[in-house]
C-alpha cells in the first residue's frame, strides 16, 4: 500500500493511541502460565500482539477476547507445529525464555525480517543455564529444570532480561540478571502483580522459582511509542493541539518525553493515575515554540530506543547540530532503521547522514515531499509519515501497511487529527 500525506494546516483532537505493544505481550505470555482467568482489556490489536495470541493458543491457553485462561506453571503442551512469531522480536525472545523451560521442545519461526534478527543474545544464557537452545533455527526446550543463574547482560534488551527472568521462574534456586541500562521493567511489575518473587536492586534484578502465577485482571495503558509520533507531529507543526487519552507513563518509557521537553516541545501531564501496576496519565501537545539542539547518546538512546525514528525527524527541524549515537541497536531492527530514516529523510531535502550508531542531522531543513520507503518497518512508516506532514507536496510511503505491526489505526488518526 502506498499511503500520501501531504503538509498538516494543523494538528487538532483528542484520541487513544492503541493498547501498549510491550504489556500486551507480557500478559498474554504470563497471563497464560497463571492459574485461572485473567482479564486483559484493551489489549494491542496490533499484528506483533496477534502473532504472540496465536502461540499461546497453540501452546494450549484459552483466549476469547480479553479473557484468558492460564494453563498454570506447568501446564503448556507442544504445539503442533513451529511457532510462527510474524515479525515479533519481542514475541520469538520472551517465547524462548519460556519455551526453553518446558520438557518439550519447540521450534520458533518468522516472517524475513525477524529470520535475519540476532537471537544468539537470548540463546547464549539460555544455555549457561542449562537449556537446549540453538540458533538458527530457533529451538528451545526439551531439557528442564533449568539451572539457576547469575547473568550479567552486555548489551541493554528488555527483552532479553524479560525471557531470563521468565525462564528463572523455572530454575531450581534464585537467579538474577543485571542489565547495563535501565530497560523497561513490565515483566518485573507484571510477575509482581502475580505473586512471583521478584526483588529490583539497581540494575540487578533476581527472581526466585515460582510455584504459582496469579492469573491478572488488567486494563492496558496506551502505547507511549505509538503516542510519540504524535507528540513530534503536535510539537512541528504550527497552531496544534493533541489530547492523548490513557497513555502509560512508565518511567522506564518516558526519556523521550523527559528529551522532547528539554529541547522545547510542549507536553503537559494531567490525571496521572495507576492502571494495573502501571503509571498512566493523559497527555496534551501543543506546538512548540523555539527548539533547542540535542544530544542524545550512550544510555539515553537505549532508553529511548524505539522513538529515535522519529527523534531523527524533529531533528531535521531543530536548529543547529543534533547528534544521535549509541543507537547501533538500530541496524537490526525489524529493518536498518538507520539506513532507512537516512534515505527518507534525505529524500525529503533533510541533512541527516548514517554513522555507525546514528544520526548526524543538521538543521532547520525545509523538507518537500517525495516516494520513499517504509523497508517494511511500522516505526519507519509512521517516522516518514510525520515528516510528510511538515513537508510541501505530496509524500508517498511505499509499504505503509506494515503501520499494521503495532498500529493499526495510524493513518485514520492522522486523518482525523489533521
Ligand atoms: C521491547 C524491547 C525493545 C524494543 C521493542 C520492545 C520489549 O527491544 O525495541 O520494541 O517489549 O521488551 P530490545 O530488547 O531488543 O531493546
Amino acid at each position: 500500500m502506498i499511503a500520501t500525506v501531504r503538509r498538516a494546516r494543523k494538528l487538532d483532537g483528542a484520541i487513544r493511541v492503541p493498547g501498549d505493544k510491550s504489556i500486551s505481550h507480557r500478559a498474554l505470555i504470563l497471563g497464560s502460565i497463571a492459574t485461572g482467568r485473567s482479564r486483559l482489556r484493551g489489549l494491542s490489536p496490533g499484528a506483533d500482539v496477534q502473532s504472540t495470541r496465536r502461540c499461546m493458543q497453540e501452546l494450549g491457553a484459552e483466549l476469547d477476547g480479553a479473557t484468558l485462561e492460564g494453563c498454570g506453571l506447568h501446564g503448556l503442551h507442544r504445539a503442533s507445529g513451529p511457532l510462527d512469531c510474524g515479525n515479533s522480536g519481542t514475541t520469538m525472545r520472551l517465547l524462548a525464555g519460556l519455551l526453553a523451560a518446558q520438557d518439550f521442545e519447540s521450534e520458533l519461526v518468522g516472517d524475513e525480517s525477524l529470520s535475519r534478527r540476532p537471537m544468539d543474545r537470548v540463546v547464549a544464557p539460555l544455555r549457561e543455564m542449562g537449556a537446549r537452545a540453538s540458533w538458527p533455527p530457533l529451538r528451545v526446550g526439551g531439557q528442564a529444570p533449568l539451572h539457576r543463574f547469575s547473568h550479567t547482560m552486555t548489551k541493554p534488551s528488555a527483552q532479553v532480561k524479560s525471557a531470563l527472568l521468565i525462564a528463572g521462574l523455572f530454575a531450581d534456586g534464585a537467579s538474577s540478571v543485571a542489565e547495563p541500562v535501565k530497560t523497561r521493567n513490565h515483566t518485573e511489575l507484571m510477575l509482581q502483580a502475580m505473586g512471583a518473587a521478584v526483588e529490583v536492586d539497581g540494575l540487578i534484578v533476581r527472581v526466585e522459582p515460582a510455584s504459582r502465577l496469579e492469573p491478572l485482571d488488567m486494563d492496558i495503558p496506551g502505547d507511549l511509542s505509538a503516542a510519540a509520533f504524535w507528540l513530534v507531529a503536535a510539537g512541528l507543526v504550527p497552531g496544534s493541539r493533541v489530547m492523548l487519552d490513557g497513555v502509560g507513563v512508565n518511567p522506564t518509557r518516558t526519556a523521550f518525553v523527559d528529551l522532547l521537553l528539554g529541547c522545547g516541545f510542549q507536553v503537559k501531564f494531567s490525571k496521572s493515575r495507576f492502571v494495573g501496576g502501571e503509571p498512566v496519565a493523559d497527555l496534551e501537545v501543543t506546538s512548540a515554540a523555539a527548539l533547542r539542539s540535542i544530544h542524545v547518546g550512550g544510555d539515553r538512546a537505549a532508553e529511548m530506543i524505539d522513538e529515535l525514528p522519529v527523534l531523527a525527524v524533529a531533528a531535521t527541524q531543530i536548529p543547529g547540530r543534533t547528534v544521535i549515537s549509541g543507537a547501533a541497536e538500530l541496524r537490526v531492527k525489524e529493518s536498518n532503521r538507520v539506513e532507512a530514516m537516512e534515505e527518507g529523510l534525505v529524500a525529503m531535502g533533510a541533512d541527516v547522514t548514517a554513522v555507525e550508531d546514528g544520526w548526524v542531522i543538521n538543521g532547520p531543513r525545509f523538507l518537500e515531499g517525495a516516494r520513499v520507503s517504509a523497508h517494511g518497518d511500522h516505526r519507519v512508516a509512521m517516522a516518514l509519515a510525520v515528516a510528510g506532514l511538515i513537508a510541501d507536496g505530496r509524500t508517498e510511503i511505499d509499504g505503509a501497511e506494515c503501520v499494521e505491526i503495532s498500529y493499526p489505526g495510524f493513518f485514520d488518526h492522522l486523518e482525523y487529527l489533521c
